[in-house]
């Protein structure tokens, strides 16, 4: 049986904002959660309004965050690390304390031990309460990529090709984008106990429809997501395109 909620919004600001909703509506009523968060450009809108609802009196300060992913070799300072972007758009801004942001360290000498830690950290909160998802254009959740297996656990992994592409907007040339980053993994995601997936623009109508509506199957990643008891999808008229509503 599929338990999967898709939520079909007019455009960005409101995909944003019903996010913002959902993890408010959270904090308010579990003030310690544990939010899993990503990068990329569809959560800024998303952080933009947390900011604003922060300034507002809603409160982080029991909260514990683990991001999704880091390239692997980029300093925490380097601009287009995630490490740099997350304060940037969010924990500047907010009052989560520090010793509660985790995100996986891309500098680290033993990536694999990283990892490791990493899952063990998660585990040893009690698991994500509320992870927040984007998408690639191939389907790909964290940076992982088509064929990934299901039961895969935080890792060191290979970017695709196409990743590396989109994600070149990044740096000065495409020949800078790390080729290996660290991940959750797709069993880490699924172990999270709510997740929200946001999409926005035709650019990701394709992957939707199938992550949706295809076979689950490893060559598309966020098709396991139909898997979860408890996922939601926000996607705005652009990225819904292609879906069939029979
Ligand atoms: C980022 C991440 C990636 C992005 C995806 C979509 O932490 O895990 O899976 O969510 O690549 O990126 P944008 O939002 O830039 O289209």
């Amino acid at each position: 049986m599929i338990d999967l909620q898709v939520k079909v919004v007019k455009n960005y600001a409101e995909m944003s904002k019903l996010a913002a909703d959902m993890v408010a509506d959270l904090l308010k009523r579990k003030p310690t959660s544990v939010l899993g968060l990503p990068t990329g450009s569809t959560p800024i809108g998303l952080y933009e309004e947390l900011v604003k609802r922060h300034q507002e009196g809603l409160d982080f300060s029991k909260v514990t965050t683990f991001n999704l992913d880091e390239y692997q070799g980029l300093a925490a300072d380097h601009p287009a690390s995630y490490h740099y972007y997350m304060e940037e758009h969010l924990f500047r801004h907010i009052n989560v304390p520090r010793e509660k942001i985790n995100i996986p360290d891309g500098a680290a000498a033993d990536a694999i031990e990283a990892c490791r830690m990493y899952e063990e950290k998660i585990a040893g909160v009690g698991g994500i309460d509320l992870m927040i998802l984007g998408i690639g254009t191939n389907g790909h959740i964290g940076f992982n990529e088509p064929k990934t297996p299901f039961g895969s656990t935080t890792n060191l992994v290979s970017l695709a090709p196409a990743t590396i592409e989109a994600n070149a907007r990044f740096f000065e040339r495409e020949e800078d984008v790390p080729q290996r980053a660290l991940s959750m993994g797709i069993k880490s995601i699924m172990n999270c106990h709510k997740i929200v997936l946001l999409a926005n623009g035709e650019a990701k109508a394709k992957a939707i429809a199938a992550a949706i509506q295809g076979p689950v199957t490893e060559a598309l990643p966020a098709s396991v997501l139909q898997l979860h008891p408890d996922c939601t999808f926000i996607v705005d008229e652009a990225a819904a395109g292609d879906l069939d509503n029979e």
